[in-house]
């Protein structure tokens, strides 16, 4: 049965627009596949956070998942830092991946254009280091976003690249599974265009409290009003109604759909039902977030738990890949 594999960078705060995105796949995954589900704290350590940050979000992230539904009995969910394996695979990896390459990726381009003040080494092999936390389990399947396929096609060509030179099929080569199409809900921002997205400054977090959630609604983008009977909506409206789609009763959506489609829609109603609809689903998943985050020891049984298993597993290839590189013990 197909390995998935897939991580998460440990900047805390999920938001409305993973959960419909990658957390409901991989919720949906875990009952079907052998999974792996890591906070990637070191990939985080890419753009310098503080310590306390770090920290603080790596057991933020952690909860987050657990509140959605992943379920630690199920998936294997760790902790990347836990697993030294994945740092020494990071290396030996390092050695058959080319500067060229590295140079060429886009992830790399922006993070230049993003931080040219911090233009570290760690950024450059970001796709090996994700090369690893991939095949050190031998996955076959990546859960992954669009911005992600690039990594993602680097880690086939390590993989494959380590299996060509040392003449082995030690890897299995990993396909992406990009979430598109009917399993995937896009769902857009409060300002009026695009994806709701953590660094767009427009998304409405898990986490967020009723009342921080009414005031992002109300302050969404509108436009003055449909002026003709049945007209299309514009960008910034339909991103309302999509946002009710996924939160409101269907009775609720025909309303407002109705009501816009007679002229009659007072935006300020739609906004105000909207807030109260969103805050009816994410309640639950915040107070469970919030359970979690004050039970360390349940969170300290899950991370070690995971870190377990997911040694268990790490330890196992390393072994093989020590020995078809030729490292020997002599003792
Ligand atoms: N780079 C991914 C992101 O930014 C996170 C990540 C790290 C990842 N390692 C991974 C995703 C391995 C899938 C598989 O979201």
């Amino acid at each position: 049965m197909p390995t998935v594999v897939s991580g998460i960078r440990s900047t805390g705060n999920l938001h409305l627009g993973n959960y419909f995105g990658a957390v409901k796949n991989f919720i949906e995954m875990q009952h079907h596949h052998p999974t792996f589900f890591f906070i990637a704290d070191l990939h985080s350590l890419t753009t310098h956070p503080v310590p306390d940050h770090l920290y603080v979000n790596v057991r933020q992230v952690l909860a987050e998942y657990l509140a959605c539904g992943i379920d630690p009995e199920k998936a294997t969910v760790f902790i990347q830092s836990d697993v030294p394996e994945i740092a020494e695979l990071y290396l030996l990896l390092n050695m058959n991946a080319y500067i060229g390459e590295l140079e060429r990726t886009t992830s790399f381009k922006d993070k230049v254009r993003q931080q040219p003040d911090n233009v570290n080494a760690g950024l450059l092999t970001y796709p090996v280091l994700m090369a690893a936390d991939i095949i050190i389990h031998k996955a076959h399947l990546v859960p992954v976003g669009k911005d992600q396929e690039q990594n993602l096609e680097m880690a086939r060509t390590f993989a494959r690249r380590f299996n060509r030179m040392y003449d082995v099929e030690l890897f299995p080569i990993p396909r992406p599974y990009v979430f598109e199409g009917k399993d995937m809900v896009k769902i857009p921002g409060l300002d009026g265009s695009g994806k709701m997205g953590k660094s767009e400054g427009n998304a409405i977090s898990l986490a967020d409290a009723p009342e921080v959630i009414r005031k992002k609604v109300m302050r969404a983008v509108t436009d003055s009003g449909p002026t003709e009977l049945n007209q299309q909506k514009p960008e910034v409206i339909q991103n309302l109604f999509t946002l009710l789609d996924v939160v409101s009763e269907p009775d609720v959506v025909a309303h407002f759909d109705k009501c816009y489609n007679e002229c009659t829609i007072r935006y300020g109603d739609l906004k105000k039902q909207l807030a109260e609809d969103i805050i009816r689903f994410t309640s639950p998943i915040r107070e469970r977030i919030e359970e979690m985050i004050a039970d360390e020891v349940y969170l300290s049984k899950v991370a070690k738990q995971g870190a377990e298993k997911a040694r268990a597993s790490a330890v196992a290839t390393l072994k093989e890949v020590r020995e078809v590189i030729g490292i020997k013990k002599f003792y």
